[in-house]
This record gives structure tokens, C-alpha cells and sequence, in this order.
């Protein structure tokens, strides 16, 4: 890993000049894999994710089987060459399974579970490169996939971390921001209700500074809620004009 940088915060701008309540460039497209039900590609700076999801489908085995209700199951994975050292081992890890269950916690309140009693939907989430905030960038993508597969949803989830570097509150932290920073709360948001789904804290916050974050994530939450929502109108138009 490259030395710590001296400063984050250099003349109100971070080292990747962006300001402190700005997302990463951010694309999102819809419907990118044509053997799952639905998908979705996003990138958030150097974060580049695939989900896929698959179902409603029968649950073998079937002892799993909820009566009342489907079972969302989701898998977070990084690929091994996802990132640049050698901390990444190909499998599971204990990192791994925390966002594949934190994941489908911030996901299961959007959908109508009750109406495939038995059934199960697979979610993947597959990261291709990271640069810190995946399992947020995950969880976006995986809303917009479930959207594409036509899953019954009450609404998207659009997700985002805010933190702390060098003593100021900022949006969608980078890599350097998230190791060297003093704080990182990833946030996962229903943005029609303004409910949260999810939220984690590595390091710490006074309360005011909590209040910020929150303020601004839920700012940032709606301009990935922006994009989700065009990513899919673009799918829909195009196979409407017949594509
Ligand atoms: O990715 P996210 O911020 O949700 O989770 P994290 O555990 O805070 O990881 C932050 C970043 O560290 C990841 O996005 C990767 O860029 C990097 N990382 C890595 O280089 N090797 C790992 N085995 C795990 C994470």
C-alpha cells in the first residue's frame, strides 16, 4: 500500500479534487447480462461492480423454504484481482459474509417478499476493481438489478459512504480517504420514505458531526437515487424503440 499522504484536505479540495460533499464520477447502466433476470453495471470512480440476480425461483433445498414468505440471498464477492496487493485470497473471507448479510439487510425492506412465499431471489454481487465504498456501490447496483428483473419492489436502495478526513465530512470516500481517514459510515437509503437500511461506522464522529454525515449522505443517496432511475428509464425506452 503507498505511504500515507501528508494531507487529505489540501485548500478546501480533497487529493482527488474533489470538493467535500462530491461523489466519484458515476455511472450505472441496466440490463448488461443476458442470462440472469436482471442486472446492472455500476462504476463509482475506480469501483467497478457487477449484480445479477436470479428469481423468484423454487428453493432447493427445500427444508430452507420460508411458508409465509421468499428468502433473498445475496453474495458479495471480490475478485482476486480486483485489488492491488496481496490481501485478497479467492473465496470467502469473514469480510465477504458481514456485506453479503449487511447487504441483503439493507435490501429485503423494498421487497414483497410475502408475495413469493417458498420461492428464493439470488442476488450476486461480483466486484471487478475496488477503490473503497464496494459494498455500498454493491448495494446500489443490486437495487437497480432487482428493478430489471422486475422484482416487486417498494422502491430502489441507493447507497453511499460518508466519513472524515482530516477533520472534514465528506462524501464517497476514495481509497486513501477510507485507510488513512478518521471516519467511514457506509449508508444504504429507501430515498422515497428517507428510511435507512443500513449503516456502519469504522472510527468515530461528535454528534454534530454525526448529524453532517448523515445530512449529506442522504444528499448524496439521492443523486445515485437520480442515476438508478435513468439507468433503468434508458433500459425501458430502448426496449420500447424495439431494441
Ligand atoms: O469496499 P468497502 O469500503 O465497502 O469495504 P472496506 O472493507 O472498508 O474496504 C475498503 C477498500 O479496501 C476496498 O474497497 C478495497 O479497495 C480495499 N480492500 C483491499 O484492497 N483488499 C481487501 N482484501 C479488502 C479491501
Amino acid at each position: 500500500m503507498e505511504e500515507k499522504p501528508e494531507k487529505l484536505i489540501v485548500n478546501g479540495k480533497r487529493l482527488d479534487g474533489r470538493e467535500p460533499g462530491e461523489l466519484r464520477p458515476l455511472k450505472i447502466q441496466a440490463g448488461v447480462l443476458k442470462r440472469a433476470d436482471g442486472s446492472a453495471y455500476v462504476e463509482l470512480g475506480g469501483n467497478k461492480i457487477l449484480a445479477a440476480v436470479y428469481g423468484p425461483r423454487e428453493f432447493h433445498p427445500r427444508h430452507l423454504q420460508q411458508p409465509t414468505t421468499a428468502t433473498l440471498r445475496c453474495r458479495y464477492n471480490m475478485a482476486p484481482f480486483s485489488v492491488s496487493d496481496e490481501r485478497k485470497r479467492p473465496g470467502p473471507s469473514r469480510r465477504s459474509i458481514e456485506i453479503s448479510k449487511v447487504t441483503r439487510e439493507a435490501l429485503e425492506p423494498v421487497v414483497f417478499l410475502e408475495q413469493y412465499p417458498r420461492a428464493v431471489i439470488d442476488v450476486f454481487i461480483e466486484v471487478l476493481q475496488a477503490d473503497a465504498g464496494t459494498r455500498t456501490a454493491g448495494i446500489t447496483a443490486a437495487s437497480v438489478a432487482m428493478a430489471d428483473g422486475g422484482i416487486p419492489m417498494r422502491d430502489l436502495v441507493a447507497s453511499v459512504a460518508v466519513g472524515k478526513v482530516d477533520g472534514t465530512i465528506v462524501l464517497d470516500l476514495n481509497k486513501y480517504e477510507d485507510q488513512y481517514g478518521e471516519a467511514d459510515m457506509p449508508i444504504a437509503m429507501l430515498p422515497r420514505k428517507k428510511e435507512i437500511s443500513l449503516m456502519q461506522m469504522d472510527g468515530n464522529f461528535t454528534p454534530e458531526e454525526f448529524r453532517q454525515a448523515i445530512e449529506l449522505a442522504i444528499l448524496g443517496c439521492e443523486k445515485i437515487y437520480e442515476a438508478q432511475r435513468e439507468a433503468l428509464e434508458k433500459k425501458y425506452s430502448a426496449n420500447l424503440g424495439g431494441e
